[in-house]
């Protein structure tokens, strides 16, 4: 796709994922260049993950881009909220598994593969845009894997459509319960807690069904004991992992990854842990996810 102000957008497959050329972040932040920001978040609902390659923007300047896509959440542990990793910035957090020279981790996460997931499930507002920067790359960087769960959410079978058309799952807090090795269940109560989600989501955007899966196999489905929950969730997840609506990337130095986090599902690889990978990150803040419901069940539901 080639835009009036320049941009130029390179599908990475038919089903997700894109490369965008031409286009200076920092240039776009400083001068207010509203048309071309409108070009990349029309790009995105096409195409859910957007690269751009070889971008040289300060903190504040990924911030002030963010925020052109909504307010923002903060995803950072709440022992984190005053930690110096970016100083001054509230919503920018380093994403490393690095440590300073005086033994401090420059920010949070490991080198860990993760399974897939959403980013800010187990919050009542999940995020809706995640913005990566890629700051210190290690040699052979790991990639990312993004799954289009519109795609997905369409292809299955009808029978399963039908089945949780109007289900609703229990998203509860897990920090790193997404890293390989998968560590043990919570207990029942702990996993009893946290955000009802609607497992067939509307995207607010595009009007779409998608499916909209927890990030374990052991989240709780609201009505349906620990067994059954557990198979259901385990056949939709695996499901869409063997689902071939897939891009991945190697996000690569300078490299600004934006996706749409209601619409695609993610999950990255590990890498060699003595190796720093330091990105930075920016979330925003979503909307309370709103169940799909076929056409004509909703006229009957606005009429009555
Ligand atoms: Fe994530």
């Amino acid at each position: 796709m080639n835009t009036d102000n320049g941009i130029h957008v390179i599908p990475a497959t038919p089903y997700i994922g894109a490369d965008v050329h031409n286009v200076d972040l920092a240039r776009v932040v400083d001068v207010t260049d509203v048309a071309t920001i409108e070009a990349l978040r029309l790009a995105l609902d096409e195409h859910l993950v957007l690269r751009l390659r070889g971008q040289h923007l300060s903190a504040s300047q990924m911030e002030r881009f963010g925020a052109y896509f909504g307010g923002f959440v903060s995803l950072k542990r709440p022992e984190q909220r005053d930690a110096l990793h970016i100083p001054g910035l509230q919503f920018v957090k380093c994403i490393s598994n690095g440590v300073t020279a005086d033994g401090r981790p420059v920010g949070d996460g490991s080198a860990k593969p993760q399974d897939w997931h959403t980013d800010g499930a187990m919050k009542p507002r999940p995020a809706t845009y995640s913005h990566f920067y890629a700051r210190v790359v290690p040699a052979d960087p790991p990639r990312t894997y993004w799954m289009n769960m519109y795609r997905v959410y369409d292809s299955l079978p009808a029978q399963w459509r039908e089945e949780i058309q109007d289900l609703w799952v229990i998203h509860h807090q897990y920090s790193a319960g997404n890293e390989f090795p998968l560590p043990p269940s919570l207990p029942l109560a702990k996993r009893m807690e946290g955000p009802r989600h609607p497992l067939v989501r509307r995207h607010p955007t595009s009007g779409r069904p998608l499916l909209y899966l927890p990030h374990r196999d052991d989240a709780i489905v609201v009505g349906r004991d620990e067994a059954a929950s557990r198979q259901l969730l385990a056949r939709l997840r695996d499901f869409a992992a063997r689902s071939p609506y897939w891009w991945s990337a190697a996000m690569e130095l300078d490299d600004f990854v934006i996706w749409d986090n209601r619409a695609c599902l993610h999950r990255r690889d590990g890498w060699d842990p003595a190796r720093e990978r330091t990105l930075w990150h920016l979330a925003n803040e979503g909307e309370v996810p709103v169940p799909y419901y076929a056409a004509s069940e909703l006229d009957v539901k606005q009429a009555s």
